[in-house]
């Protein structure tokens, strides 16, 4: 990853499918004097993600593509991220999985958060796959996105401790809280 210069923040666009919880905070650490990023583009495959609403509220643009041609909404993702100088993609909570060629033509710059301690738990339903194993850690991952799912270069995990009390709702809010730490700390390091 190429150093920071001066203090020019790289532009950047997040993917979506969801709640946007991951989208708000790094909005919000973009703000920030420490952030080596500014969120310039927010992306989703769906109108219906939630995460949407924080475009409008911290005035940034948004696009849909709704993948249902994946080759023709990928290209057309490429063009538009080329136009807009886009030189880093942060994946927060996106469903669709990148072509091989596209993450090709963003080698190395493009990183995801996820709900484990990679490489256990790859793909969906992580809490509910520790929950039934009795598991009592679990955590999240900032990692690099390889073409192999949720296989990628890992950056930084978060070891979380799960409770007897703890259920699928309370471990999601509690992975959520670090993993949003965690993606800004990752950046950080990313970039210095
Ligand atoms: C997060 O748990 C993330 O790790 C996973 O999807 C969830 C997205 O949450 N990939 P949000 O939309 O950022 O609130």
């Amino acid at each position: 990853m190429e150093k920071l210069t001066g203090l020019k923040k790289t532009k950047t666009a997040v993917f979506i499918s969801g709640t946007g919880s991951n989208l708000k905070n790094l909005i919000k650490f973009s703000k920030s004097k420490e952030s080596p990023i500014l969120i310039d583009l927010i992306i989703s495959n769906t109108r219906l993600a939630k995460g949407l609403i924080y475009a409008d509220q911290f005035n940034i643009e948004k696009k849909i593509f709704n993948f249902q041609n994946f080759k023709s909404s990928e290209k057309n993702i490429i063009t538009l991220l080329k136009k807009r100088k886009i030189k880093f993609i942060c994946l927060a909570g996106f469903m669709k999985i990148l072509s091989k060629d596209f993450i090709k033509k963003f080698d190395g710059k493009i990183i995801n958060v996820h709900p484990s301690l990679l490489p256990k738990y790859k793909g969906l339903n992580t809490h509910t796959r520790a929950i039934k194993n009795k598991d009592k850690f679990t955590g999240c991952t900032i990692h690099y996105v390889a073409a192999k799912l949720d296989s990628g270069k890992i950056i930084m995990q978060k070891k979380i401790k799960i409770t007897i009390k703890d259920n699928i709702k309370s471990l999601t809010q509690k992975v959520l809280k670090e993993e949003h730490k965690l993606y800004r700390a990752a950046i950080i390091k990313i970039f210095t």
